[in-house]
């Protein structure tokens, strides 16, 4: 049963200031040295998109360290253009995260992909936010960007990132990108992938150790089913040396992931053109990109994107939170937008009478609502539902919305994740883009966006 909760009393009595305060600690905290942690104890390294949100909240605390937060990230990117979803810190002990360096291997089991040599990284990939975030780290501080260089430096290596995935990634030449691994669109164990994750042979579970559950709660946490497929997945690409053409068990287009392409390839374009080059290419594929999501993703029944699975060719059966982002694709056409917005706060998400949004639809079975990306509402999908709604004019609905992710940060400590029915904070706490994204949203919001 659903708590239907009390705009008025439900975020009551919030000190900004004091949230700030709050929320910068935790950024300096986890800050080490040359970029961000998501947090000390889960997530000791640098991962990808948690970098790009934490650049877009770092900006306004300091915009030079949100450059060198993408910068250093970017610093591990591969030759064919990808960029890894983990970039390993050296001085950290190996049993501190699982899969560490010697299972990913890059620098060899990579050397053919152009994997660099002086750093270990994993093979697969995250979410592209990177271009929108260096733009937005761009606008906060122009004068000090220009003065360092930043956008020249770091746009060849976007363009090159957006390059690997509109070739390499273009499985089923649609013109959508695809991910090759649940931890790929970032929502590891969603129910979505459960049809095609059930597919995949699980790797035997004596053949690794789990280190995640040694800093979490385990009902919070992937099963060890899901996790030993999960290892058998990245096995298996780390096998064929991180080819992108090899057979792959698991192979889905994502339209969370397309939809931050989408909107990092405007990004681009406006980067490009600061640096006086062509902003065309990367205005050509936003647009084929956008005509594709409507084509391939759109579930007219469920009124929202849904995942297409390649192997079968057909779109997924679920509405999971992903299938709401393309809510903030600049150009999405009307008609969609309103329905997204009347599915957001329909039976399955509930916007504005559960907290944040939910990562997964409500009235179905699947939906767990403590279990990491199986219900759980998240503060970066939240932080994206919230910039879709203004985009789209819904300037009441993502007011209320702001304030509830500040509220449910503030009272859960800055949780990685939150139950979306009560708001107790799931997972682990001081959680760097959480932090980083509240930052951003009490900011004056004048400031460019
Ligand atoms: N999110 C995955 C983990 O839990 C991998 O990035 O480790």
């Amino acid at each position: 049963m659903t708590t239907v909760l009390e705009p008025a009393t439900r975020h009551s009595g919030l000190d900004h200031r004091e949230l700030r305060a709050a929320a910068v600690r935790v950024l300096l905290a986890n800050w080490s040295g040359k970029g961000t942690v998501p947090s000390r104890s889960l997530y000791p390294h640098q991962w990808s998109w948690d970098s790009a949100f934490i650049a877009i909240g770092l900006r306004h605390l300091s915009p030079r360290r949100a450059q060198q937060e993408l910068e250093w990230l970017l610093s591990a990117q591969w030759a064919d253009g990808r960029v890894p979803h983990i970039a390993f810190n050296p001085e950290v002990p190996a049993d501190a995260y699982f899969p560490s360096p010697d299972f990913w291997r890059s620098s060899r089991a990579g050397r053919h992909r152009g994997a660099p040599a002086h750093t270990e990284t994993s093979g697969i990939v995250q979410p592209p936010v990177h271009a929108l975030a260096a733009w937005l780290v761009h606008r906060a501080d122009p004068r000090e960007s220009a003065r360092r260089g930043f956008l020249p430096r770091v746009a060849a290596r976007l363009e090159s990132w957006h390059r690997y995935l509109a070739t390499h990634r273009d499985l089923g030449g649609g013109g959508l990108a695809a991910v090759l691994h649940p931890w790929e669109p970032g929502l590891d164990n969603s129910p979505c992938w459960d049809t095609p994750l059930g597919r995949v042979t699980p790797a035997p579970e004596d053949s690794y150790h789990r280190v995640d559950l040694d800093h979490s709660v385990a009902a919070d946490r992937p099963t060890d089913l899901d996790y030993a497929r999960y290892v058998r997945l990245a096995r298996d690409y780390r096998d064929s040396g991180y080819d992108d053409g090899a057979p792959h068990a698991f192979q889905v287009e994502d339209p969370g992931f397309n939809a931050l392409l989408i909107m990092s390839e405007h990004a681009l374009a406006e980067i490009l053109r600061t640096v006086g080059e062509n902003p065309s290419p990367a205005l050509a594929r936003a647009e084929r990109l956008t005509a594709a999501l409507g084509e391939r993703l759109w579930d007219p029944e469920r009124r929202i994107f849904a995942p297409r699975e390649l192997r079968d060719d057909r779109l997924l059966p679920v509405a999971g939170v992903s299938g709401l982002l393309p809510l903030a694709v600049p150009g999405l056409p009307r008609p969609l937008a309103d329905a997204l917005v009347s599915t957001a706060r329909g039976e399955r998400f509930r916007l504005g009478q559960v907290h944040m949004v939910p990562s997964y639809d409500l009235t179905d079975s699947q939906f767990d609502a403590n279990r990491y990306w199986r219900g759980p509402s998240w503060f970066n999908t939240g932080w994206l539902v919230h910039r879709g709604l203004r985009a789209c004019g819904h300037t009441a609905a993502a007011d209320e919305l702001r304030e509830g992710i500040l509220h449910d940060a503030w009272s859960s400590g800055f949780a990685e994740y939150v139950n979306p029915l009560t708001g107790d904070g799931r997972g682990i706490r001081d959680f760097s883009w959480t932090a980083a994204l509240v930052l951003d949203l009490l900011a004056d919001p004048r400031e460019e966006r």
